[in-house]
């Protein structure tokens, strides 16, 4: 028996309401497969910050460091300023496990209606820098509530950082039968950072002649995401805009709540982290109508990070089947669309 070593991270909001689901997907699909999981929750979040002052604690984080994986909710709660949590936890943990590549994919099923495209012809994944960029919390305030009020927020791009998951992009490009790679910056204006990363693919490209290789701005990649998303395969992209384009990836596929997401340490020195694309959804939150699918394609990731592929076919094939029947419009709950796709493993 093997057994998946598995840090739980519910979290906030809809977070504690799709993680389950995903949990009794897993079980389902790894039954009788030789591989197990063992669970350990951590119940961070915003009671938890509430009651000790700390967004996650130097023994959790080391705690954390040692299983094979984790798979989080959202965090993120209207009781907490902003901030606190998404920096003190989310990023604190892509950051200290090295999280460089945020893997996103897009694929539009057969049955999610959507006037933009066939299904088939949106089939893409981002590849979205995970450590760096505007998210380095490297900058300040000062002269606060003053007319003078200085806010700085410096992007960090280094020469590193930005190989890296040029590299990875370009391996995951030439693993897919389309092998084209798009980057997505807005060197026209951020001439430095953007530079850095067309230079970097550039360089890469000299070692990967198979795949074809092109650039969009943007504001205009917004455009074509959704007036030709077919023309997309592999988009690499920095840590913000990668972050924008992926909420409307998922917009475009059927909805947030099927976009998956993995916080991917490619090396393996520190557990990898798969969540869903979107966050906390405090406007749904409690009443048990959040769409679980992105968390269970989340695990379907992770599954297939760890080597056991498949029961990663498996969930995305009842993940599938299920979209199929949605064509009908029939609102479901949180947990009616949970046992439908345990339910489509059973077959
Ligand atoms: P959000 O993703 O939580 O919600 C955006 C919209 O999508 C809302 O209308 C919500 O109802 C809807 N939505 C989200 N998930 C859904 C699902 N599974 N099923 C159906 N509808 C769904 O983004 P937000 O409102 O900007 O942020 C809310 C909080 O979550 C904030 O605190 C934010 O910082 C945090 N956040 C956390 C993560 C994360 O943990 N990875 C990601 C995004 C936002
Ligand atoms: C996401 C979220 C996070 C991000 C926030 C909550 C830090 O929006 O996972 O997409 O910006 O990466
Ligand atoms: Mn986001």
């Amino acid at each position: 028996m093997t057994t998946i070593d598995l840090a739980v991270i519910p979290g906030d909001g809809i977070g504690k309401e799709v993680v389950p689901e995903a949990l009794k997907v897993l079980g389902k699909a790894l039954s009788g497969t030789g591989v197990e999981i063992a669970t350990t929750h951590y119940d961070l979040g915003a009671e938890y910050w509430q009651r000790t002052g700390q967004a996650l604690s130097d023994e959790d984080l080391e705690a954390i460091k040692g299983h094979d994986a984790i798979l989080l909710g959202a965090v993120g709660d209207p009781s907490v300023p902003s901030g606190i949590l998404e920096r003190g936890l989310l990023l604190r943990l892509r950051f200290a496990l090295d999280h460089y590549v945020n893997l996103r994919p897009s694929k539009l099923y057969p049955g999610v209606p959507t006037p933009l495209a066939e299904p088939g012809q949106i089939d893409f994944v981002v590849v979205r820098e995970g450590t760096e960029g505007l998210y380095c919390g490297n900058g300040g305030v000062v002269r606060q509530g003053t007319p003078q009020e200085i806010a700085t927020e410096v992007s960090v791009n280094t020469a590193f950082g930005v190989e890296r998951v040029v590299r990875y992009a370009f391996a995951k490009a030439a693993s897919r039968p389309a092998k084209h790679l798009t980057l997505v910056h807005k060197h026209n204006v951020l001439v430095h950072a953007g530079g850095l990363w067309r230079r970097t693919v550039e360089a890469v490209s000299a070692q990967y002649p198979e795949v074809t290789v092109d650039y969009a701005h943007v504001d205009a990649a917004t455009i074509y995401l959704v007036a030709d998303p077919g023309r997309f395969d592999v988009i690499v992209t920095d840590n913000l805009f990668g972050d924008i384009l992926t909420d409307e990836a998922g917009a475009i596929t059927g909805g947030i709540g099927l976009a998956a997401s993995g916080n991917i340490n490619p090396e393996g020195a520190f557990p990898s982290m798969f969540e869903p694309v979107h966050g906390s959804a405090p406007d749904i939150a409690g009443q048990g109508i959040a769409d679980p699918t992105a968390t269970i394609s989340a695990a379907a990731l992770m599954l297939d990070h760890l080597g056991h592929t498949r029961p990663a076919r498996r969930i995305e094939a009842a993940v599938e089947a299920d979209m199929a029947g949605r064509a009908d419009g029939r609102s479901r709950s949180t947990a009616e669309i949970g046992d439908a796709i345990a339910q489509a493993l059973e077959a």
